[in-house]
């Protein structure tokens, strides 16, 4: 039990057609809900930190609530920066422990995202830590629907190989029709699977990484509709896409809002059928149960990493 990089979980991903979650953490129950769903499947496990969550939570609480859950489970969990966007911050968590870093320069021209990206690889590793980097830009929902734009802004695959070769990184983010949130598609859901196959075609040995993968399960939205939310028209990636995604590369599957409606549904739910209660306890404990269960879900029934660990 310990802090590990991804590089072996990536190494049997992919060989057998499954994905790794990576669930973004910034609290306790969050925390204690995910690891225990992964140990009861005995499943390989990323935590994932963004500088949100950094800023929320501060650094010293995260670090030792992780520390504590290996701890506490006897599971080794890959302790990663999720989004980060400069130099600065990768170098922070590299020495901070963290055994894996993003740094997420998609938003550069080409050439200024591979010298970013070279200079976090090559301090990362030298002190034995994993890079992600993102090539592309996520789709945001008023700009995935046009076809002609999607060359514009999804990963091109020559230009993926290229990267990855003279950036020596360990594994890359890719834009396929994904984005970030709970409002991902407004009308069907679209990735684009071509453009995956000849990525993945083209770097067979490098782990391929799926942001904005939430399913935004139907269950929670409604619940949090029906005790007083207000998130109409919430949309994820569909179940089946991520399986399919999972068969070509993708190693590494980012869920972080999936968490939060799952939280809040709960929340929501527990505050309005027991008015008279005020101690925390009472529903974070269900809230934190939910997270177990729906991570379990995703573990079994779509990223196939059950007893994979
Ligand atoms: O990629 C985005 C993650 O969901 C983290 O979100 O920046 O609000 O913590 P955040
Ligand atoms: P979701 O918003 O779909 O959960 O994506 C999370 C993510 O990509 C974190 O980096
Ligand atoms: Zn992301």
């Amino acid at each position: 039990m310990a802090f590990v990089t991804s590089k072996e979980m990536f190494a049997k991903a992919l060989k057998s057609d499954y994905a790794v979650g990576a669930f973004n953490v910034n609290n306790m129950e969050i925390i204690q809900g995910i690891v225990d769903a992964a140990k009861a499947e005995d499943a390989p496990l990323i935590l994932q930190v963004s500088a949100g969550a950094r800023k929320y939570a501060r650094p010293a609480y995260l670090l030792k609530l992780v520390e504590a859950a290996i701890l506490d489970t006897g599971l080794d969990i890959c302790l990663h920066l999720d989004h980060g966007e400069d130099f600065e911050i990768c170098k922070k968590c590299v020495d901070d422990g963290f055994t894996s870093v993003m740094i997420d320069g998609s938003k550069y021209p080409f050439e200024e995202n591979i010298a970013l990206t070279k200079q976090v690889v090559e301090y990362a590793h030298a002190k034995g830590v994993v890079v992600e980097a993102e090539l592309g830009k996520l789709a945001g929902i008023e700009d995935n629907i046009k076809v002609d734009a999607r060359s514009a802004t999804f990963t091109d695959p020559d230009e993926a190989a290229e990267f990855v070769e003279r950036t020596g990184v360990d594994s890359l983010a890719i834009a396929i029709g994904t984005s970030h949130g709970a409002y991902k598609f407004k009308g069907d859901p679209y990735l684009d699977f071509e453009r995956l196959e000849k990525i993945s075609k083209l770097l067979p040995n490098t782990p391929l990484v799926l942001h904005g993968a939430s399913t935004v399960l139907p269950e929670f939205v409604a619940l949090c509709n029906k005790y007083g939310g207000n998130i109409p028209g919430a949309k994820g990636v569909p179940e089946d896409m991520i399986r399919t995604a999972a068969k070509y590369g993708v190693c590494k599957v980012n869920i972080d809002t999936d968490l939060r409606l799952a939280m809040t549904a709960e929340i929501r739910r527990y505050l309005v059928e027991h008015p008279e209660d005020f101690d925390p306890r009472k529903y974070l404990g269900p809230a934190r149960s939910a997270i177990q269960a729906m991570v379990q879900h995703k573990i079994k029934n779509v990223l196939g990493s059950s007893g994979k660990r």
